[in-house]
């Protein structure tokens, strides 16, 4: 007899389901070298949705038709990375000798800086175990997804599956021992944000390796900008704390100039948030690991600021954290 998962009832809200992109608002790539981030989710309008079918035949199909992949898992010596990542999962979670279907349907663009894989690690995991009655909690779950990001990223903070796991605003922190610190922001106030995808396609694994090699050839360079960072992402903490944000803008204007010096910004980026800021925007910096993927805006009027950017081509969405 096929040892299958359980038909799994679900409907829009089912939690399980579900894992959410997010958006850096301060610390990308200083938050690998210990400095603290502050990261909110983007709770509906970006995330992954995971769906497990039982299935007739022998067998664990993944498909993400999104982003073009459907695959049966065949084994962990398999050097596609996509499989290795769901047969890490599946033997994290015991279900290597299980038949399933799983089927991920991301509304989050992929290698825009976004939090795309994380969320779907996330939502993967919690689908499964919920539909083999696997009890597993946050912290299992964001250990699971914080291994899928090293498959992915070779070192990352951490940062991308811990947002994904919780939601929410937070900071972040993996300090030097390693230890991760995170927790809640509590905001006086909304953070009404522009989103504009830059139209290339950033990949972390590729920025982050880069930037160790900058790093390691001139540290004197890299420790002043990082501590730049965190000065910048102290002071950004009281601004939300104290429900201030609209000065957060010209913080966001010193974070892409470290950015910048960091190596990760691009013309498409630099482009779009000199658009953004003709129409009127009064901060803007590239969000996630750069070299294209996304850009992160506050503006007043974000309507006029994003139709300045869909007329030059630049896809964009309104969040609010
Ligand atoms: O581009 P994303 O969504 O993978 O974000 C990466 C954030 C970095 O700080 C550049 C890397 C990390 O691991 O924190």
């Amino acid at each position: 007899m096929l040892d299958v998962a359980k038909s799994c009832e679900h409907s829009i809200n089912d939690d399980w389901q579900y894992a959410c992109g997010k958006v850096i608002l301060f610390g990308e790539h200083a938050v690998v070298y210990g400095v603290q981030a502050i990261a909110g989710a983007i709770p509906k309008a970006m995330r992954a949705r995971a769906t497990l079918k039982p299935s007739g035949e022998q067998g664990r199909r993944v498909s993400i038709p999104a982003w073009s992949i459907d695959l049966d898992l065949h084994g962990s010596r398999s050097a596609d990375l996509v499989n290795q990542t769901f047969e890490f999962i599946c033997s994290e979670l015991a279900v290597s000798n299980k038949s399933f279907d799983l089927l991920i349907e991301p509304s989050i663009p992929h290698a825009a800086g976004l939090g795309a894989s994380a969320a779907v690690a996330v939502a993967s995991i919690k689908a499964i175990a919920h539909c083999f009655g696997i009890s597993i909690d946050n912290p299992r779950v964001n250990e699971i997804a914080y291994g899928c990001e090293k498959l992915a990223h070779g070192s990352p903070s951490g940062l991308d599956n811990t947002l994904a796991t919780y939601g929410g605003l937070m900071t972040f922190q993996r300090d030097e021992a390693m230890q991760v610190h995170f927790e809640p922001i509590q905001s006086q106030q909304a953070i009404p944000l522009l989103v504009a995808l830059s139209g290339k396609k950033g990949f972390t694994a590729e920025t982050v390796a880069r930037v160790r090699q900058a790093r390691d050839a001139e540290p004197a360079k890299y420790k002043a900008i990082f501590a730049e960072v965190s000065a910048l992402t102290s002071r950004a903490l009281g601004y939300i704390e104290r429900g201030q944000v609209s000065e957060l803008a010209l913080l966001f204007n010193e974070n892409q100039v470290c950015l910048q010096d960091i190596g990760v910004s691009c013309v498409e980026i630099d482009n779009a948030i000199a658009i953004a800021m003709r129409a009127g925007a009064s901060g803007a910096k590239l969000t996630g690991s750069g070299d294209g993927g996304a850009v992160l805006i506050y503006t007043e009027q974000r309507e006029a600021v994003a139709k300045a950017l869909n007329l030059e081509g630049f896809k964009t969405l309104m969040i609010t954290l």
